[in-house]
């Protein structure tokens, strides 16, 4: 018998992500002419971490790029805790900024939630406050966290249905895994979640129609993880040197993927281009939010 032969799909972010930036910078001129005002992310970023650093840097030049005003503030990994909630209350009042970004993982001597407890929910961009994360878990979202809203619309970009689907996330996080589990649910998957104490991960992931890597962890899952024609997200991003070059990997194993998977998202190129151009989005909404509230 003939094998079959399969396409992938690449879930390509980089090229979804153009499209989305390009139609918001004509939103943001729009706006400007109606309002008078220019939408403003204001962004934290404490410590010496050099990918966090990397993604501020593109986070901001985004925001430049599409017309938007921006702010950076950078504190060391030393900062006491006072001071940076104060920079925070600064920024919740300061009208020039409708979003505010802090960027994480804090350092481990800060406490996030801390932090996080001190910004005012109609500025998260992020989604993170309490306030927030109980109108998602409602279905009455101010705004969905980054990552997850970009994963859906990629998934939704490239006609993958969810209805009904089996979909596992590999990850608990605040910021990725628990909102993603929200928004599968919310788009009808059967949805499991697993994490570093899971027993049968492997088992899992192999009955999964979709499966969303986000535990951080390189080469986690590979080729025999997955059922033919499942839909592979890879929200991992890992830097390996080999033969003294740099390269970006994911939490999956990309190889022998091609003729086995339905669709896989790229490291570089997938989810990381989507998040980012989704913080604009939820920025620019928070704007909108703004203006109306203010008439
Ligand atoms: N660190 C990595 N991704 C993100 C993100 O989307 N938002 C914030 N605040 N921190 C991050």
């Amino acid at each position: 018998m003939l094998e079959e032969f399969f396409i992938m799909i690449h879930l390509d972010g980089k090229s979804l992500s153009f499209s989305i930036l390009e139609s918001l910078k004509s939103r943001v001129v729009e706006f400007q002419k109606k309002h008078s005002v220019v939408p403003g992310l204001a962004v934290l970023l404490v410590g010496d971490d050099s990918a966090s650093h990397v993604y501020v840097r593109q986070k901001l030049k985004q925001c430049s790029n599409i017309g938007f005003h921006s702010k950076l503030k950078n504190f060391p990994a030393n900062v006491k805790i006072s001071d940076l909630k104060k920079q925070v209350e600064e920024f919740n009042k300061d009208s020039q900024f409708h979003g505010v970004l802090i960027q994480l993982p804090l350092p481990s001597s800060l406490k996030e939630e801390e932090v996080l407890s001190c910004l005012d929910p109609a500025k998260d961009v992020d989604g993170l406050t309490l306030e927030n994360r109980a109108l998602l878990w409602s279905n009455r979202p101010r705004v969905v966290p980054c990552t997850p809203l970009g994963i859906i619309k990629l998934l939704k970009h490239y006609k993958i249905s969810i209805e009904g689907q089996k979909a596992v996330v590999v990850g608990r996080s605040q910021i990725v895994g628990l909102p993603m589990v929200q928004q599968l649910l919310y788009h009808q998957a059967t949805v499991t979640v697993c994490h570093s104490r899971t027993k049968n991960l492997k088992e899992e992931c192999s009955q999964a129609d979709i499966v969303i890597a986000c535990a951080g962890k390189k080469s986690l899952l590979s080729k025999k993880d997955f059922k033919k024609e499942a839909v592979v997200v890879d929200v991992g991003i890992h830097r390996v040197v080999q033969d003294s070059k740099t390269y970006l990997v994911g939490d999956v194993d990309s190889e022998g993927l091609e003729n086995h998977l339905k669709a896989l998202s790229p490291v570089p190129g997938g989810v990381g281009p989507m998040t980012i151009a989704m913080l604009l989005e939820n920025t620019f909404h928070l704007a909108e939010q703004f203006m109306k509230e203010s008439l």
